[in-house]
């Protein structure tokens, strides 16, 4: 990406996204993830996409256990941001020390403080440019808390152009 960004990668950087944490598992091996590519695809079936780096170990981890979760943060959730922007292959364990608990139908993990998430299991996987898009069926869900889910644009970040 380039430091100042041109027309066309502002026009595209211009759009609204929320930012969340994408949850992995394969075995015992959990990991969440910063993201801000992700949409719901379908109403029906209930079909969720995100689009994950070729190299992320998410990517690894969602081709081996065939699921990920989605958990939208509350405003002011930046630390948490930042420690989960950090590849696991630097990082090693990045759940540590941070809440989580395994989602109800494949385990994969679920951010504690999310305001709200879903967990879904992958129906379609293929590579699109320099990611690779993982549309899920959307199979369980919760809304946690009062806050509305913070958006890259509130945090100020940028994820695209
Ligand atoms: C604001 C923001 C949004 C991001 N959105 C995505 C995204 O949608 N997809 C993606 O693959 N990586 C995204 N990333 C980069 C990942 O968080 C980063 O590559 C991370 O190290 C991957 O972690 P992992 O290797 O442990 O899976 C984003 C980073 C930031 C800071």
């Amino acid at each position: 990406m380039p430091e100042v960004p041109d027309a066309t990668a502002a026009a595209l950087l211009a759009q609204p996204y929320g930012v969340f944490l994408v949850g992995s598992r394969s075995g015992e091996d959990r990991n969440l993830m910063t993201a801000s590519w992700g949409s719901q695809c379908s109403f029906e079936p209930r079909l969720y996409t995100v689009f994950v780096e070729t190299d992320a170990h998410t990517r690894r981890l969602i081709d081996a256990g065939g699921a990920f979760s989605v958990c939208l943060v509350p405003p002011d959730s930046e630390q948490i941001l930042t420690q989960y922007t950090r590849p696991a292959e630097v990082a090693g364990d990045k759940l540590g020390d941070h809440h989580f608990f395994d989602a109800p139908n494949t385990g994969v993990p679920i951010y504690e403080g999310s305001v709200a998430w879903f967990e879904c299991r992958v129906v379609e996987a293929h590579p699109v440019g320099d990611h690779i898009q993982y549309t899920g069926e959307v199979i369980a869900g919760d809304v946690r808390g009062g806050d509305p889910a913070w958006t890259i644009q509130q945090l100020g970040w940028e994820y695209g152009g």
